[in-house]
């Protein structure tokens, strides 16, 4: 008889659904002549600088594990960063920690606060990691939804209005994965207020923070009495084109952090040091380099958004990060029939926007981190799409 493996697993690893977009992407796998604008992944290289420093750090041995909490330099490095930006002080010793991607701090915050149960509140349309990371560690994820009409912003009033279990921790993450949505200082600043009147405790993806266009980047922790109850996570994939490096940061209250740095060094030890070294030379060197992506994506921005537009698929402003998410409602098929017919008929790969919550439902995510001629194209070709 063969054995059944399943009674083996995990329950709560069962009962997650897998990703949407990788359900998606299977489709995708194997056809030829696809314009992707699926992937949330910079198409440009790591500059130059940041890459040699890498090779200079192996060619000098450097090849050993670094402290758990990474290496001093970067620490210190980051510090110099938040100080400079967003006049933050954390202390590089103990309130600082190098994580293995965002996915790493995000996944090691979530495991340090929650007990059995503790329902932790996510804004939806929303980075498809952060529901199933809330669960894996035993927590209630509790959905907030956003509209279109309001950019896809949180709604204060839904925030007081919870029901059920009291939450303990807000996920925020802006500019938004997938919406591009971000706030201003004032917007932020009331939802700091309602925050503090909770008592609930922030996690703050701020990982596209350097993909910030006319709105001047707000960091989260900055706000007035909201750095103790705040964790800043940032990390090097996007604004730096560095996502294979795997390297992220989180930084806030020194119990949290020495918490996380538990799990981390029983379940890590370090992030890869070769990495850790590009990230020193990135934040030392790399202003000019970040700040030419950052005019390229803000040109196809405009070029997207507008071209979405014109062809009929209304579509707000997206004030950061490098993604246009379109409205689909007026072709009457839903998001994942509209997306699998697209790349079908004219081999264009968008992501359904139910990928990324309920709220998503109607919409689908274009990534504009692709090379203008294929954005060009792609949109040529969603326009005959849609006329036909
Ligand atoms: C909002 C958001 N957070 C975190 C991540 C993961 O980032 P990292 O490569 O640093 O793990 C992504 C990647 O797409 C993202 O969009």
């Amino acid at each position: 008889m063969k054995n059944d493996l399943n009674q083996y697993l995990n329950k709560q690893v069962q009962a997650l659904p897998p990703s949407g977009i990788r359900a998606f992407f299977e489709l995708v796998i194997g056809m030829k002549d696809i314009i992707s604008l699926g992937v949330g992944e910079p198409d440009f290289d790591t500059p130059w600088a940041i890459r040699e420093s890498a090779i200079y750090s192996i060619e000098h041995g450097h090849t050993t594990y670094t402290s758990n909490k990474g290496l001093l330099q970067l620490r210190n490095e980051i510090a110099k960063y938040l100080r400079g930006k967003f006049k933050l002080d954390y202390d590089p010793e103990n309130e600082i920690l190098i994580t293995v991607g965002v996915s790493e701090a995000m996944d090691l915050a979530v495991r340090a606060l929650l007990n059995p149960r503790d329902t932790v509140l996510i804004p939806e349309p929303c980075y498809v990691s952060y529901s199933p990371i809330v669960s894996l560690a035993g927590g209630n994820p509790q959905y907030l939804s956003t509209r279109k009409e309001e950019k896809f912003k949180l709604r204060l009033q839904d925030l007081e209005k919870i029901k059920g279990a009291k939450p303990k921790v807000l996920i925020l993450n802006y500019p938004s994965n997938p919406t591009g949505t971000s706030y201003s200082k004032k917007e932020l600043e009331a939802i700091a207020k309602t925050i503090h009147k909770m008592n609930l405790f922030v996690i703050s993806d701020e990982i596209y923070s350097d993909l910030s266009y006319e709105t001047p980047h707000t960091a989260f922790a900055s706000l007035p009495q909201m750095k103790d109850r705040t964790l800043l996570v940032n990390g090097f994939s996007k604004g730096y084109a560095m996502t294979g490096w795997r390297i992220g940061y989180a930084a806030g209250p020194r119990p949290l952090l020495d918490a996380m740095t538990k799990i981390h060094q029983y379940t890590i030890m370090c992030a890869p040091i070769m990495g850790q070294w590009a990230a020193c030379e990135a934040l030392k060197n790399g202003e000019t380099a970040i700040s030419n992506m950052r005019k390229e994506y803000e040109r196809r921005r405009n070029f997207i958004v507008d071209g979405l537009n014109k062809i009929g698929l209304e579509c707000h402003h997206p004030e950061g990060a490098f993604y246009a998410f379109p409205s689909i409602q007026k072709t009457g098929m839903d998001s994942m029939n509209f997306a699998k017919k697209l790349l079908e008929k004219e081999k264009v790969a968008v992501v359904p926007g139910t990928a990324f919550g309920p709220s998503g439902e109607g919409f689908v995510r274009l990534s504009y981190a692709t090379g203008m001629d294929k954005i060009k194209e792609a949109l040529l070709r969603m326009r005959r799409f849609i006329k036909s």
